[in-house]
This record gives C-alpha cells, sequence and structure tokens, in this order.
C-alpha cells in the first residue's frame, strides 16, 4: 500500500466513524469497507469498541431492529474473523426483535414454482447422500428434509426448531467460517455429497461458503445455493429493511460464470428466491480464493441487482428434464466412484443442454 491508499484509508475511516457517531450507519459502513480495501493500518480491531458500543446503545434503548443490522455490519467488517460472540449478539436481537423488517406488500412479495424445501427434499431422495452439509439452519426445516447422515451449521446457541430433526441430524453450533476453520476436517467423512448454503444472507460469506464446502465435497456432490434471485430491489439490500430477504446473494452467480467456468451451473425458478445447483464439483480447484478480495471490493457496493435477476432470465423450471438428467449423470458418478475431472467432462453435454434452455427463457 502506498501513502495515498494510507491517508485514504484514513480520512474514510474518520468519515466512517462521524457517520457512525450522527447516527447514520449506512454511509459510516460504506466508508469503513473503503477504508479496509484501501489497506487501513491496524484492521478494522482499533474502531471495534465504537461499533460494538453503538450496537450496544440499540439494545438499550428497545432498537433490535437496527441492533441486528450493526451486528451484521460489525460481521461483514470482520469477514472471516468474526468471533462467536457476535453472532450471539446478532442471535439474541433477533429473538428480542418484535418489530419485524417492514417493507410493503410489493417489496416482500416472494414466487416461484417448486417451494425449495419440497426441491430439497426430492433430491435428498434422488442422491441419498452418504453425508448432507447444511450452513444456516434456522427452524430446521431444510435440515429436517435430510433422512440420512446430516450435519447443520448455525452459530445461534439455541434454535427454535419448529419441526423434529431425524436421529442422524446433527446441528453444530458455530459460524460456518469458525467451522470450516477448525471441526470440518474431522466431521466432514465421509466426503458429503449434498450440501445447503443458506446461512448469512451477504455475498461474500456466502462466496467463502462455497469456497470452503468445495473443498469437502465428493466430486459427484452437488450443492444447492439459496436466495439467488429476490423479487424485489428491496429484498436485496445488505442492511436487512424487509421481511423477505435475500441480501445480495445474487451476486455469486456472475462471480461463479466469470472465475469458475468449469462448474455447472443450473439456475430453478424456486420458489421463494430461487435456487442454484452447483455441479461439476472439484475440492482442488483453488481458482475462486485469489479472486475473492478483488471480487469482493468490485461487487460489494452495486446496490441494486440487475432486472435479469430480478426478473429470473434464464431460470429453468424446478421440474425441467434437465435436472433429472444432471442427478442421473450425478449418481452414476458415484457408483463408478469417477474423479472429478472425469465428472466434469461427463457433465459436457449437459452444460450446453442447459445453457440452451436458459437462452431459450433469457427474454
Ligand atoms: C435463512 S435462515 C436458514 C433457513 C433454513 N436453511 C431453512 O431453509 O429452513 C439463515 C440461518 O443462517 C444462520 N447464519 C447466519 N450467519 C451464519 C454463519 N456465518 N454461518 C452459519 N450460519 C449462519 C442464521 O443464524 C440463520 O439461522
Amino acid at each position: 500500500m502506498n501513502a495515498a491508499h494510507t491517508a485514504y484509508a484514513t480520512a474514510a475511516t474518520h468519515l466512517g466513524r462521524a457517520f457512525l457517531l450522527v447516527g447514520q450507519p449506512d454511509p459510516a459502513m460504506e466508508h469503513l469497507h473503503a477504508a479496509l480495501d484501501h489497506g487501513l493500518p491496524g484492521g478494522i480491531e482499533p474502531h471495534l469498541p465504537l461499533l460494538i458500543a453503538e450496537a450496544e446503545r440499540c439494545v438499550t434503548r428497545g432498537d433490535h431492529r437496527e441492533a441486528i443490522q450493526r451486528w451484521q455490519d460489525i460481521a461483514a467488517l470482520q469477514a472471516d474473523a468474526t468471533p462467536e460472540v457476535i453472532y450471539h449478539r446478532l442471535s439474541a436481537a433477533y429473538a428480542a426483535n418484535r418489530a419485524g423488517f417492514g417493507g410493503n406488500q410489493t417489496e416482500n412479495a416472494l414466487w416461484g414454482d417448486v417451494s425449495k424445501h419440497t426441491l430439497l427434499a426430492w433430491l435428498h431422495r434422488w442422491l441419498q447422500p452418504v453425508l448432507y452439509l447444511e450452513i444456516g439452519v434456522d427452524e430446521g426445516v431444510s435440515l429436517a428434509c435430510a433422512s440420512g447422515a446430516a450435519i447443520g451449521i448455525d452459530p445461534r446457541p439455541e434454535l427454535r426448531l419448529s419441526v423434529e430433526l431425524p436421529p442422524t441430524a446433527r446441528i453444530v453450533a458455530s459460524s460456518s467460517d469458525a467451522f470450516f476453520a477448525s471441526q470440518a476436517h474431522t466431521l466432514l467423512q465421509p466426503a458429503p455429497e449434498l450440501a445447503f448454503i443458506d446461512g448469512m444472507h451477504l455475498f461474500e460469506f456466502a462466496l467463502r461458503d462455497l469456497i470452503h464446502t468445495e473443498q469437502h465435497m465428493a466430486p459427484w456432490g452437488l450443492v444447492v445455493l439459496d436466495d439467488i434471485y429476490p423479487c424485489h430491489p428491496a429484498q436485496a439490500c445488505r442492511r436487512r429493511r424487509t421481511g423477505s430477504w435475500t441480501g445480495d446473494v445474487w451476486k455469486l452467480l456472475p462471480i461463479l460464470r466469470q472465475h469458475r467456468p468449469d462448474l455447472t451451473l443450473l439456475c430453478l425458478n424456486a420458489h421463494t428466491t430461487g435456487l442454484l445447483l452447483i455441479a461439476g464439483l472439484d475440492a482442488s480447484n483453488t481458482a475462486l480464493a485469489p479472486v475473492y478480495l478483488e471480487a469482493v471490493r468490485r461487487y460489494r457496493p452495486i446496490a441494486e441487482p440487475p432486472d435479469a435477476v430480478l426478473e429470473r432470465h434464464g431460470a429453468i423450471p424446478s421440474d425441467h428434464p434437465l435436472v433429472v438428467e444432471l442427478l442421473q449423470l450425478l449418481r452414476q458418478a458415484r457408483q463408478r466412484q469417477w474423479p472429478a475431472q472425469q465428472v466434469q467432462a461427463a457433465l459436457a453435454p449437459v452444460r450446453e443442454r442447459i445453457a440452451a434452455a436458459e437462452q431459450a427463457r433469457a427474454h
């Protein structure tokens, strides 16, 4: 970092702190992230006491909805170094929030064809994964779709499950970053064959989740990513202001298309906010990690999803024959224990048909 960058970072930090102190967290976050992007000397650490004090002030005055944003802001600034206690404070704010999140009917609308949980249960029946990994458990509805061995990751210390989980399901109370840093190598044995990423709804968290998940997946595995299609721009805001909230997870698709052209990506028009099926996984592929920071800097400032995302251009109906074709191929790959390169080669014709189907639905 040169002197100009350091000077910019320092100035941006002062601005960020000033906005925070006058109760304007949106520009505060923009400036603090810009400061970090420019190599803020000492990182965000020296500024955490102020950020935490401001979040606690929201709690004290009973504004739990704003407190949720503030704890999440702190997590966004600390990224994979976020301590679990921040997630615990976030979780407590969620539990205490009686004000909902706002947004009008249009902003909270949801659509799609088959429900994501119906689809997930169907994927479980098809693939019968030897191990299922889920990031983001909440009330347990998606984890309950598993019938075999399953591990659900969620940093909330106490989950309020609304369903009964199968006895083969296990919940690990941890953020996904902490889980992958310390427990994944021992707990993700055998390699998961199905994974559902539905944790923090900020694209850089979902991107890290995907990078880490792929490192553990079987080559014939399938990763399912939730929330790729916000139904309204308000749902895609990074700081939540609607009940229905996808955050900016939609940004993963252009990032993957650019940096991982080897993956097979199938966007489903699922209810409520679409699902992305990701196959052709390669645990040894290292293409995403080096471009992570650049992608985060480029995509974080983008406030609104393009119309093509909002209108689900190219989305494939969830009951399209291509989905079964993909699953059949993954099953065959498992039976024959194909290595990643062989799975990817076998997927090539499926990818061509997916591209043609997307093209036909692009407008
Ligand atoms: C949308 S809910 C999950 C819903 C669930 N998958 C379902 O479909 O029934 C998101 C969950 O992700 C959890 N979460 C937030 N940040 C996370 C993180 N860093 N790692 C793992 N889970 C996280 C939240 O606590 C919340 O319970």
